[in-house]
């Protein structure tokens, strides 16, 4: 009885070496509860990956997710600006706190987000604009070959590099009374 006792006893130690080299046993459940410590221990360190290579690459895809853009205002003052993928140019200004109003924050009922590409390749990178975007570009005050509304340029990787300039002045249907003609 004392022998199955002793050997029940045994089967609960681990063997761990000490600090020394030593070789000793523990309790096993002494040892479980070191080895959990360890880990949630990571986990404070670095909780969302497990290795400093995860890391990394997320900073690197977060650098790729993002895109350059230029808008220079009236005075003809330049503001850079990183813009990420798939944001409205209008939403990244307003970010930003440059002024571009968005009176109808973008749709499509005024022209109050025109801007102006300044270099034809990338206007030539943008999609084609529907006919309500060309219709309130009609109404848009300076409009020039190169004109779109902001709230309709999507930030996309070939467009790293664009700049937009904000026209003179805007036309707002609500302040300035404006009523645009049926079709
Ligand atoms: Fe009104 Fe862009 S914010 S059309």
């Amino acid at each position: 009885m004392f022998f199955i006792s002793k050997l029940s006893q045994v089967g609960q130690m681990v063997k761990r070496f000490t600090t020394a080299g030593q070789l000793k046993y523990v309790n096993r459940s002494e040892h479980m509860r070191r080895s959990y410590s360890c880990y949630l221990q990571n986990l404070n360190h670095c909780p969302f990956s497990t290795t400093a290579a995860d890391n990394n690459c997320e900073d690197g895809n977060e650098q790729k997710e993002k895109i350059s853009v230029t808008f220079v205002d009236k005075d003809g003052d330049e503001m850079h600006i990183k813009v990420p993928i798939g944001m409205s140019m209008l939403e990244a200004a307003q970010e930003n706190d440059i002024e571009l109003e968005g009176a109808c924050e973008g749709s499509l009922a005024c022209s109050t987000c025109h801007v102006i590409v300044t270099d034809v390749n990338y206007y030539n990178k943008l999609e084609d604009p529907t006919d309500e975007e060309n219709d309130m570009l009609d109404l848009a005050f300076g409009l020039t070959e190169t004109s779109r509304l902001g709230c309709q340029v999507i930030a996309k990787h070939e467009l790293d590099g664009i700049c937009l300039a904000l026209p003179g002045a805007t036309r707002n249907f609500a302040v300035d009374g404006y009523v645009p003609k049926p079709h």
